[in-house]
């Protein structure tokens, strides 16, 4: 039931006549296969792609989002606003949200239910830091931050979250886990799903991986037995080398 799945993270990269400029180049060379594909971009973004991508199959993602319908909360967006642009997945805690603007566990769990609630797939994002990595926390560090996003998640709505594992020390940095770090926390994360669900939802989730995903190292990441697909940050602003990627 798990589908491969390479999801672009344009993070605050791109005006409109850029990522219009991108969705033109990109669907000249995009073929449609059993790889899902979805560009995340920013939120004044998103309704010209959602133009630009329709009947392309290329889907599309917010970065964020905030868990109230609605209310006095200055510059934030709601899942409303989201869903009436036809955005069907969002990023939930990615490290530099939770690195920058207090995006804390809690938050991330409220987030995800109120997504799930209103029928838009979340990318749970969790991975440790350098110090927690030298210093070996990564499997209960990442263990607690998916069983903290889940909490009071049926098992049905589990199984429709998708998770990225991003080590923060391989983010933006060039430096990559080796594709036996990355399987073994997607390892890691699927025996966490397990214990908190049961075998058959854990094997459901989808699990990306993601930090630095390029074209070269994507093959290799990519067929890894635990890793289902990609969130891929610098490699998916040039529509060529995303398109690489989605081929692995
Ligand atoms: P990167 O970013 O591919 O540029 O390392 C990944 C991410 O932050 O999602």
């Amino acid at each position: 039931m798990r589908y491969p799945f390479v999801a672009g993270n344009w993070k605050m990269y791109k005006t409109t006549a850029e990522a219009k400029a991108f969705a033109k180049e990109f669907k000249k060379i995009y073929v449609p296969s059993d790889v899902r594909v979805a560009i995340f971009a920013p939120f004044t973004q998103l309704a010209a792609l959602a133009e630009e991508f329709r009947g392309s199959g290329i889907g599309l993602g917010a970065q964020n989002v905030h868990y109230e319908k609605e209310g006095a909360y200055t510059g934030e967006i709601s899942i409303p606003m989201l869903t009436e642009i036809g955005v069907e997945y969002c990023i939930v805690g990615h490290s530099e949200r939770r690195q920058y603007f207090n995006e804390t566990d809690e938050t991330v769990n409220l987030k995800a239910k109120a997504l799930l609630a209103a029928g838009i797939t979340p990318i749970i994002c969790v991975g440790e830091d350098l110090y927690q990595r030298e210093h070996n926390y990564q499997d209960k560090l990442v263990a607690e931050q998916v069983a903290n996003a889940l909490a009071g998640i049926s098992p049905e709505d589990a199984a429709k979250t998708v998770i990225a594992y991003e080590p923060i020390w391989a983010i933006g940095t060039g430096r990559t886990a080796t594709p036996i770090q990355a399987n073994q926390m997607c390892e890691v994360i699927r025996r966490e799903l397990t214990k908190i669900y049961d075998e058959e939802t854990a094997d459901r989730v989808v699990i990306q991986y993601g930090g630095s995903v390029k074209p070269e190292n994507a093959t290799e990441i990519l067929n890894m037995e635990e890793i289902d697909g990609a969130l891929v940050g610098g490699a998916s602003l040039e529509p060529l080398k995303f398109n690489e990627i989605i081929n692995f």
